[in-house]
């Protein structure tokens, strides 16, 4: 056989090539099975949650005595109801499963009821009778920040003396920005369902993307040890963040229940409920204060981020570091200090989504370079170009990590031209010259992505490969699959290093008793992890078999050679499968782990300083929009994007997720808008209230690249980037491309005081105030 020919294209489903994600068929057929979707079991119970009613208020009485009473209910719990320790909290122990006697915002689980059907018992949830005594609710991140409400400690990160910086600056300007925040509108709700097994020990199924986390939260509840708790999860109707730490709420709940009852126990929110109950993006109130030349350098920035947390710290601690982080984007900052307020109010806990705090730290930074190049006349990419890192100068972020791979200026560059972005300013020019009432506007954003979890020890994964005498291989690892990818990226590692048929391996859900002590699927390390993780697994299983080969066929190992489905030994080949098949005779172990952590990082949270990242991700997108100046409605006509994944292990599949993740993030700065009332009830818990985007909201010319591989200059698995979250920032372009818009009904040196996000109402009121400037005008 000819062994000459590239391995990477003989076999089916080799690192790099664009196989479609292993269950496309059975998504677009309605036949992937979600947690709801598996066999329900005999006896099963179905819960529904009694929920606050008031966003800080003391309990006095609770009457549960017509809930117990309703039609088909069998349990009720409370607080005193819970053996162990009452937490869901994955960092800090501060978030009660059912709550005290106190209650912290609307929504908030008080008790949970257990019925026949799905109806009796949410219909049962509401016929508590609750006595509240109303305490002060603090409802805004201002607010807090006024009364020192904070749910951790406000932390600072500084560089050079901004300070003198801005003192002796030749510009000022200072600017406060509203940055909304996101539900995460998962198609599949958040749901688990709890199997009582012998001894009481709990087998649960639950769209997690932190199965391990929930094991230790349901141990220490039910009072129970990790051996006694296993978490499956084989795929998520999509996480986005949305399932890292929340998750743990209901499974607990249903976990307790099924500890009390000895029956199977099912919770499933309804989207209402869902988005009352679970936490979001932390909206962000962004003060900023910055000193440049007249070409529009950067001397120094202040900034103050005042973001909302809600009511205990869920992962809002390395949230808003990573905000923190990124307050730099692509930019060298001289001399900086951020001040991070981690706000406690009376809502719902917010959480991880898709950027991790990285998309409102980068939004201040880039709303600074619009307002320096407006403020000078200058076309805001060139004062963004001025200010981005240098390579071997100017390359130290203000965390001290040495930006080593920075390829920014040329993608950048490649995107300018290849998007005609010259012409395309000019013409949007004569076009708003000419046009009163409709007016367009173009920006260029770019994307730099720091890579790894910031806590150092998370880190690492774990895989576990079978293989079975007919050649066919098993794998598992710590890793969860949301739509992503991920499963099918990990299962390509492992066909392309035995080389054989990616139809040969089997791709398993998720399983703590499987792999244990995973780390969350987050941080968009999913394949960096989990990927070489298994690699090490089928490495270990390959060198067996080469060891054995060498011997049974009498060659030396270097001359043992895997490719294309066959072994090659000497001057002849066994077919991969004979060879599995001669070994396990032989008495070969035909299973094996295999274990990885990220090289190379460390980090001080003390003084934030070190390498918290392994490498970054860059990418860069141009966008270009049409306001209606009477209505303020707007269209994305045209959306150009450069992105890097490094050598793409799967570019059909890292497509996918910049084209997602772009969207998604338009949704976050156009038209997701939460609304809370003064009362602290959410008021967009709903489709009809809350608008994601759609089909009909894909740009009409949408032209998305993968920057030609250039691979990772750090030794990452098949030397391929990691996709999951940057390309969502890419849409900052979109906010800033309506900014634009805007800005056109005034003169340059105009300010352009524009809320995100910038749905209709905002981009009227930014014209109106542009206009009007004597009006008062609402925020
Ligand atoms: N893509 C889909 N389809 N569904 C998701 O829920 N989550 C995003 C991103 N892409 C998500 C997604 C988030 S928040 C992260 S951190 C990464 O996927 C996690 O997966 P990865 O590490 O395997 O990229
Ligand atoms: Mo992604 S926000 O790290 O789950």
């Amino acid at each position: 056989m000819a062994v000459s020919e590239s391995p990477l294209s003989a076999i089916k489903g080799s690192v790099g090539s664009s196989i479609p994600h292993d269950s496309a068929h059975l998504h677009v057929s309605g036949e992937a099975s979600y947690t709801d979707d598996i066999a329900e079991p005999r006896d099963l119970l179905h819960l529904a949650v009694g929920m606050s009613e008031r966003a800080h208020a003391r309990i006095k009485s609770i009457d549960l005595q017509p809930v117990r009473d309703a039609a088909g209910v069998v349990d009720v719990i409370v607080v005193d109801d819970i053996p162990g320790e009452n937490n869901c909290g994955p960092v800090i122990h501060d978030d009660p499963i059912l709550a005290p006697n106190l209650v912290q915002y609307v929504g908030q689980a008080i008790f949970a009821v257990a019925a026949e059907t799905v109806d009796a018992a949410r219909k049962a949830a509401r016929l508590a009778i609750i006595d509240y005594e109303d305490l002060d609710a603090i409802l805004d991140p201002l607010d807090a920040v006024e009364k020192q409400s904070f749910v951790l400690p406000s932390e600072t990160l500084t560089r050079g003396d901004s300070t003198r910086a801005l003192e002796s600056a030749a510009n000022r300007l200072q600017g406060r920005v509203h940055l909304g925040g996101q539900d995460h509108f998962y198609l599949e709700g958040q749901i688990a369902m709890v199997l009582p097994r012998d001894d009481g020990d709990l087998f649960i199924f639950s769209s997690t993307q932190h199965p391990g986390e929930l094991q230790a939260l349901i141990a220490a509840a039910t009072g129970k040890q990790a051996k006694d708790v296993v978490v499956e999860c084989r795929r998520m109707g999509g996480g986005f963040g949305g399932k890292e730490s929340q998750p743990a709420l209901i499974a607990c709940i249903a976990a307790l229940m099924t500890q009390r009852t000895g029956r199977a126990c099912k919770l499933r929110l309804d989207r209402d409920d869902d988005m009352k109950m679970t936490g979001k993006r932390h909206d962000f109130v962004i003060d900023y204060n910055v000193g440049f030349d007249s070409d529009g350098h950067i001397d120094a920035v202040e900034f103050v981020f005042a973001s909302r947390c809600g009511m205990s710290a869920d992962l809002s601690g390395a949230i808003n570091d990573r905000a923190m982080f990124h307050c730099d984007n692509a930019y060298y900052l001289p001399n900086l200090s951020v001040v991070s307020h981690r706000c406690k109010t009376h809502t719902v806990s917010n959480t991880a989504f898709r950027g991790f705090g990285g998309p409102q730290g980068m939004f201040g930074i880039e709303c600074v370079m619009d307002d320096v190049a407006r403020h000078l006349g200058i076309d805001a990419l060139d004062v963004r170009r001025r200010n981005f890192y240098g390579v071997g100068e100017r390359d130290i972020t203000p965390y001290g990590q040495k930006v080593k791979d920075n390829i920014i200026v040329e993608l950048v560059e490649q995107l300018h031209a290849s998007s005609g972005y010259v012409s395309r300013v000019a013409d949007i020019k004569s076009f708003n010259a000419e046009s009163e009432i409709l007016k367009r506007g173009i920006a260029l954003t770019p994307v730099k992505f720091g890579i790894a979890f910031t806590a150092t020890h998370l880190n690492q994964a774990g895989a576990l490969l079978h293989i079975y005498t007919d050649g066919t291989v098993h794998l598992n690892h710590g890793g969860t699959e949301m739509g992503q990818g991920l499963f099918t990226k990990v299962a390509q590692v492992v066909a392309e290093e035995l080389q054989i048929d990616i139809d040969q391996i089997k791709i398993t859900a998720s399983d703590t008793s499987k792999v244990p002590n995973a780390s969350a699927t987050a941080a968009s390390s999913g394949s960096d992890l989990n990927g070489k993780a298994a690699q090490a697994a089928a490495r270990t299983i390959k060198g067996r078999l080469s060891r054995f080969a060498a011997e049974h066929f009498g060659v030396a190992e270097a001359d043992v050679v895997f490719t294309r489905n066959e072994v090659i030994v000497g001057d002849s080949s066994v077919p991969f499968k004979e060879l599995v098949r001669l070994a396990w005779f032989a008495r070969t172990s035909l299973s094996a782990t295999g274990f990885y952590k990220t090289p190379d990082i460390h980090y001080d949270r003390e003084t934030f300083s070190g390498r918290p990242f392994y490498y970054y991700t860059y990418g860069a997108a141009v966008s270009e929009v049409i306001i209606d100046t009477l209505t303020g409605e707007n269209r994305l006509l045209r959306v150009d994007i450069l992105h890097d994944c490094g050598k793409s292990l799967n570019p059909a599949i890292d497509m996918g997720q910049i084209e997602g993740g772009f969207i998604q993030g338009a949704g976050w700065l156009t038209t997701e808008e939460l609304c809370w009332n003064e009362k602290g009830e959410l008021m967009t818990y709903a489709p009809s209230t809350y608008k994601i985007p759609t089909s009909s909201d894909v740009p009409i010319d949408f032209r998305v690249q993968i920057l030609e591989s250039v691979a990772n200059r750090e030794e990452t698995v098949f030397r391929s980037k990691a996709v999951g979250e940057p390309p969502l920032m890419l849409a900052l372009s979109v906010y800033y491309a309506l900014k634009d818009a805007v800005s056109s009904v005034a003169g340059d040196g105009q300010r352009v005081s524009l809320q995100a996000p910038a749905t209709p109402e905002a981009v009227l009121n930014a014209v109106r105030a542009l206009q009007y400037p004597d009006e008062t005008q609402h925020a």
